[in-house]
């Protein structure tokens, strides 16, 4: 990009050239690891923003190979975002030891009999196939403890913590001159951890593509940024160009972290029919549902979306609820139930027309913000 200046604390405190990081995404969909693999990590830090990689998915060793690969491939600083539980030594909640892999067909033994009768019904009702998938106990999200452990080894220059609160690491990842950064989707929580001594805060709103709360961003910004001062606010949830950057920065965040605008690029870790519907998607292309892990997440609307509020079930509690979404998940693909298929997406959706380079999409991004800051604003508002 010819030097284009666009910077903000954010850019000081982390050592980058733009206010932009691209969102930690883990798998979008049965099949991927992540929607936010090495490939797209180092493009977006090659661009001048912070490429984080999306490590919910990866095994601890798989995490270990992803992290010292992003370093032969880019000397810019990067960041590793893993989802920890609400108690770290407790670990996941499906339990540290036993066999690595597991076939699905026998974690489904193990579920509630209402949930069990009803993924048989399903199955039976719409002739789905028996598809045999392995289940990975060894993922970081099984694996809180070690995974954390690896990123301050590699001294992984920011850690992003997209569930829990990563405020127990602190003084760890500070002692090895990494940053940490916390995730939040309501103003109590905002305290809570900008309380507990993090570097930066991302307040992402309902908008947001994968698990989100219930405040839109609009609302979410100025009332996080309030609670988590002096703990400076980056912002998520529905943006997709420089429009939603500018506004951002006008709120008073120092930044933005972008999920489904990066994951709709050639870099991204998205299945391609996933791509696909988020830019043939409208704005109301994308609903909340707990179909898929047990917590509220957005993804692109399909008709799973509904058998699974017409079952009458409560979920089951986050991360059990993946063995139902996964069982059928893989019969829907298997048998070719496109309808009953979509990849975690946001609303940003509805204005994201183009699957192109990563790069692009952040020298755009900056390119539009600094024109509406420069000369749209001035030419609009008269003081
Ligand atoms: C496919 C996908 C996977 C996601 N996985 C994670 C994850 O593993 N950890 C996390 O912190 N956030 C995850 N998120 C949320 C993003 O980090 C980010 O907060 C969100 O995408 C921002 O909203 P946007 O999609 O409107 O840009 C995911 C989002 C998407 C779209």
């Amino acid at each position: 990009m010819s030097k284009l200046r666009l910077r903000t604390k954010l850019c000081d405190m982390l050592g980058i050239e733009y206010p932009i990081l691209s969102a930690g995404m883990g798998p979008t969909l049965l099949g991927e690891k992540t929607g936010a693999p090495v490939e797209l990590v180092v493009a977006v830090s090659e661009a001048g923003g912070m490429g984080v990689l999306g490590g919910s998915g990866f095994t601890v060793d798989e995490l270990r190979v992803a992290i010292r690969e992003i370093k032969s491939l880019t000397d810019k600083p990067f960041g590793v975002d893993l989802l920890l539980p609400k108690n770290i030594d407790l670990g996941g909640a499906m339990g540290q030891q036993g066999p690595e892999e597991v076939p699905l067909s026998e974690v489904l033994k193990m579920i509630p009999e209402a949930h069990r009768e009803w993924v048989q019904k399903i199955k039976g009702e719409m002739d789905l196939p028996d598809v045999e998938i392995m289940m990975r106990t060894n993922t970081t999200t099984m694996r809180p403890k070690e995974s954390v452990q690896v990123c301050i080894e590699e001294k992984v220059p920011l850690f992003c913590a997209g569930l829990g609160n990563p405020g127990f690491m602190v003084d760890e990842a500070h002692a090895q001159g990494m940053k940490v950064l916390g995730i939040t989707g309501n103003a109590k929580n905002a305290k809570r951890m900008a309380d507990s001594g993090i570097d930066l805060l991302v307040a992402q709103g309902h908008e947001g593509g994968g698990h989100t709360g219930r405040i839109g961003t609009m609302v979410l910004l100025p009332a996080a940024i309030d609670a988590a001062t002096p703990v400076p606010v980056i912002a998520a949830g529905g943006i997709g160009d420089g429009r939603g950057l500018a506004a951002a920065l006008t709120m008073g965040c120092i930044g933005a972290w972008v999920g489904t605008r990066f994951l709709a690029t050639d870099e991204g870790g998205a299945l391609d029919i996933n791509k696909k519907k988020i830019v043939q998607s409208s704005d109301e292309g994308t609903r909340v549902s707990t179909a898929y892990t047990g917590k509220t997440l957005r993804a692109s609307y399909n008709k799973y979306h509904d058998l699974w509020a017409g079952s009458g079930l409560e979920p089951l509690p986050f991360p059990t609820q993946i063995v139902i979404s996964s069982t059928l998940l893989a019969a829907f693909i298997d048998s070719g139930k496109e309808d009953f298929v979509g990849g975690l997406a946001g609303q940003v959706s509805g204005i994201i027309h183009e699957v192109k380079p990563a790069a692009q999409v952040l020298e755009e991004m900056v390119a539009e913000t600094i024109d509406i800051l420069k000369n749209k604003l001035p030419e609009t508002v008269k003081m």
